[in-house]
Order: structure tokens, then sequence, then C-alpha cells
């Protein structure tokens, strides 16, 4: 099957041209084809630009174990409708994906599951490092150097030495340390309401993880990605450019801030907290002179019914996967960002992080994972529109401009005209390590 995306404004590498792409199989055939080539499907893309399909590096979609609030197939189709094409999921699960085994399971579960590509970490323990040193096909290496949803906390120092030491993969953490926030929480009383939630979890928390683990990746030499990182504190470690730490950066910790705890109450509720709005200004500012270089979600879904018990009862985490996209493309449309540089975090840096082969650049030979998006689009998110099984969004009522509408994975249309394709199932990303990451790959 052939596909011809007429006319359309195209963010190449180097380059945005208005000009066409042609799809062949599940690959890019042509950029800039010959004016006679023909195709099954001629899409005339005029006035719509077209993009690599974002990879998402940190979702969790709750299959298996948890999948009264989300799965794999509910999942992807909002991957689909939000133009991410490739995610990455974490290995807090029910059962863990902290051997080679359950990653091999998971694997199998989302090839009969996710219309989207797909690629799971494997999770430490204190004692798996065997596993960790026999897995492959992963991205790499989550340890939570703090406690999240999942009982899945690292951080005696010993345990944590071992990883580094011993392992391979690139290994990322969730980065909170777990004395502050033990300490804090007790000051608090446990927390009488979601304010105390970023006063349990402060800046003081997230700064000592955020340091320690990238103390160890020094040490050790080892490729380390800090994921949503919630502190200005924090972007200021970033400047050393060693080429082996890269960083995350979420849309709530650019978005919200603890002034909007009064508006969402624990809706907003997420580890790591919310922070102040000096906080979103700094993390934005990393962003722009490349100190962080990703923009993922940590997807992170819960019924409302579960977010609206009363603190500390409500978990920590909410969704964006279908609406991450459109978050940063109205940033575009604000002023405060390109388009390309949204391209650069949200697809290229990702996959150059993770060593994805043939993804995250529009690029003659690599996958047909693509989205067209329209900048002048203007929509409402709505609860009742949302695809992720827990069926809410902390952005419900929020007008945005410039949206995906169009989204193809691996040369397979999967999303068009506000409808989700779900006849064909995505692929498993590879992972080529060997070529050693963010930095090593930059040209
Ligand atoms: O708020 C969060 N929720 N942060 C995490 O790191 C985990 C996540 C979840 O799985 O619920």
């Amino acid at each position: 099957m052939k596909t011809l995306i007429r006319n359309a404004t195209v963010v190449l590498p180097h380059d945005t041209l208005r000009t066409s792409v042609l799809i062949d199989g599940e690959r890019i055939g042509a950029i800039d084809p010959a004016i006679h080539t023909t195709a099954d499907e001629v899409v005339d893309a005029h006035g719509l630009h077209l993009i690599p399909g974002v990879i998402d590096d940190q979702v969790h979609f709750r299959d298996p174990g948890l999948t009264h609030k989300e799965d794999l197939a509910a999942a992807s189709r909002a991957c689909a409708k939000g133009g991410v094409t490739t995610f990455l999921e974490m290995p807090n699960t029910n059962p863990t994906t902290t051997t080679c085994q359950r990653l091999e399971e998971k694997l199998l579960l989302a090839a009969g599951k996710s219309i989207v590509n797909y690629g799971f970490y494997v999770g430490a323990t204190t004692d798996n490092v065997a596993e960790l040193r026999r897995a492959e096909r992963t991205p790499g290496i989550k340890i939570f150097i703090g406690s999240s949803t999942g009982n899945m906390l690292v951080d005696e120092q010993q345990a944590l030495e071992r990883i580094f030491a011993e392992s391979s993969l690139p290994i990322t953490a969730h980065c909170e340390d777990e004395n502050t926030v033990r300490a804090n929480r007790e000051r608090f009383d446990g927390g009488r309401s979601v304010d105390d939630h970023s006063r349990i979890r402060d800046e003081t928390a997230a700064i000592l993880a955020t340091t320690r683990a990238i103390d160890l990746a020094k040490r050790h030499r080892h490729r380390f990605h800090v994921l949503h990182v919630s502190t200005g504190a924090e972007t200021e470690l970033f400047r050393d450019h060693s080429g082996l730490i890269t960083a995350e950066a979420c849309p709530h910790h650019l978005f919200f801030s603890v002034d909007d705890y009064a508006r969402l109450g624990t809706l907003v509720q997420m580890n790591p907290s919310l922070k102040t709005r000096a906080d979103n200004a700094r993390i934005w500012q990393a962003l722009l002179d490349g100190r962080i270089q990703v923009v993922a979600t940590d997807h992170a879904p819960h019924t409302l019914e579960e977010k609206k018990q009363p603190y500390p009862k409500s978990p920590s985490g909410l969704p964006a996967v279908e609406n991450s996209l459109a978050l940063m493309l109205n940033q575009v449309n604000l002023g405060r960002c390109s388009l390309e540089q949204v391209v650069h975090w949200m697809c290229e840096a990702p996959a150059r992080v993770w060593d994805i082969v043939d993804k995250g650049r529009i690029e003659v030979g690599y996958d047909a994972d693509l989205v067209l998006v329209d900048l002048g689009r203007t929509a409402t998110i709505r609860n009742e529109e949302q695809l992720t099984k827990c069926g809410w969004s902390p952005w419900h009522g929020e007008s945005l401009t410039g949206w995906p509408v169009r989204t193809w994975v691996r040369g397979h249309c999967v999303f068009a005209k506000g409808k989700i394709d779900a006849t064909r199932f995505g692929a498993e990303a590879r992972f080529d390590h060997a070529r050693g990451g963010y930095w090593a790959t930059q040209d």
C-alpha cells in the first residue's frame, strides 16, 4: 500500500519545507517524490503540517493488573488520537515488570492489544541485577528512587551502587528523596489537604534525589535520564553536558502549579508534586536552552472515583497522552516555542535518548510513523470525549489551538477525521544501545 501525502509543510531534520511525502508500505518511501508518482491513496495536506509521530517515553498503562483504570487497548487508542505513535511504558503494573519473563509477557500482551508501537522498561528492585543484566528488547532500566504508585522503592545506597555498577542498559529514575518525604509527612501529620502534598514532596526532596542519582551516574559513567523534572533548582544540575545525563519535563509541571490546587484539588495531585509558577518558568527555560531534552507525559490514570477521595487517600497521577501534543502546539501558537522545537522534544530527542531504531524523524527509510497537525484548529478538551479508560482530563474545559488530525503507525492510518481505526496492531520498537544515546547521535 502506498499513500501520498501531498503539499504538507513537512518538518524534516534540518529544514521545514512545503513538499509531499510518499509512504511505501511501513516506511517512508520518498520525500518530494516525482510529480507523476502514483499511490493507492492521496491525502491533500494543503495548510497542514506533517511531523514525525510523537514518542512518549514515560507512560503508565496499568496492563496487566489495574485494567479497571487503563489498558493497552484504550491507552493506545488515546495515543493514536493524540499523535503518539510509540510509547515506552513503566514497570509499576501488577505484577511489576522486574524479570525478563515479565517483560516478554508484556510484549506479548501489547502485540495483541496496542494499535501504536510500544516498548517496556524493566524495573529495578533491591536484588534483581541479574535480570537487569539479561534484559534485552527494552529501552532501559527504571528505578523508583522515591516511592510512588506501586511498591517499587529502591533507595538503599548499596543497592543503587550495584545497579549502576553492574548493569549496562541506560537507567532512568523517579527522583524524590524518601527520607525527606517521610520527615515532611510526619511534620504535616500525614497531610490534611492536597496543598500539603507539595509541602511533603517538596523542592528539597526532588533536588536531593536528583543530585544523588546524577552523582551515581557520573561515578559509574552510566547513561542516565532524569524523569519529570519538577523544580527550577534541578535544572541547574543539567549544565554539565558530560554526555551522560538527559532530562525530561511533563506538561503538568510546565502548565500547572500549586496555585491550581484551589481549582482542581486532587485531580492535579501527582509525584513529583506541583511546585510554583516560578518553577514552571524555569523548567520551560531549561527546555528552550537545551538543558532538558524531552517532553513526555507520565500518563498515570486513576478513576475519578479514586481521585476524588480525600487527601491523602487520593492516588497520585493524571492522564495526558491524548492531549500532550495539542498542549505543546498551543504553545507554538502562543509564540512561546517553534514547531521544530516541539518536534525535537517529543519525537527526535526521545528516539535518540533511548536508541530507538528508525523513528523520530521524517527521513527516507524511516518507519512511516507520521502525524498531520492543523495548527489553526481550535477545540476544547472534554472529559466525555477522552479515549483513556479513566475518562477524564485535568485540562477539561480548556480550549487549545493546534491539534493532530491524522496519525499513521508504520504506514497504517490509525486516526483520521476524528475516528480510530483499530484493525491493525502496532509493533515493538527496536533499540540499538550500541548507538550510545542522545549526545552520541547528535548531527
Ligand atoms: O503521580 C505519579 N503517578 N507519579 C508516578 O511516578 C507514578 C504514577 C502512577 O503510576 O500512578
